[in-house]
């Protein structure tokens, strides 16, 4: 498939790649030393947060192409609003995503630009005083 009707979701393989990047993601969460302070945000059990990221992620790559503003994405920040979120935890974040795109995405192009536009939103998350200076 080609052309405008050609979402990020089709180009990595449907719902099934989602599912197992949020999975990798996840278990790069578990396992990194750096993410250990973002893992500790989260509650123990992880499979509830696991669906709703899957669910999320879904529908934000399955946006038209062009489309740049994610859909809810005020619903996210507000989502995000309490937890303390600074250069450090978007970067460790950021570097489990990287991971699990690279263990998932093989095509090089689409991968890079993912990871673009992740970091783009985790940026947005930011809320700590270096961001209003
Ligand atoms: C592109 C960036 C990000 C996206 C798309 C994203 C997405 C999400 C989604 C969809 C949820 C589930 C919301 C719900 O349960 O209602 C969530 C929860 C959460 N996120 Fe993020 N997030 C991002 C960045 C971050 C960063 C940088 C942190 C670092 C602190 C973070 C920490 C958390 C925590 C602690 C939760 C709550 C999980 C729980 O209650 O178990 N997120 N995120």
């Amino acid at each position: 498939m080609t052309g405008p009707t050609m979402t990020y979701l089709n180009k990595i393989g449907g719902a099934q790649a989602v599912d197992r990047i949020i999975e990798e993601f996840f278990k790069r969460m578990e396992a990194l030393p750096e993410a250990r302070s973002v893992r500790d945000l989260h509650q123990e059990d992880l499979a509830k947060t696991k669906g709703v990221m899957k669910r999320y992620f879904s529908e934000w790559l399955n946006r038209p192409a062009g489309i740049s503003t994610p859909h809810g994405q005020t619903g996210l920040a507000s989502r995000h609003a309490t937890m303390p979120i600074g250069a450090s935890e978007r970067d460790a974040w950021m570097q489990c995503m990287r991971e699990a795109l690279r263990a998932v995405v093989t095509d090089e192009k689409v991968r890079s630009e993912l990871e673009d536009r992740l970091y783009q939103l985790a940026d947005q998350l930011r809320n700590d005083e270096e961001k209003y200076q």
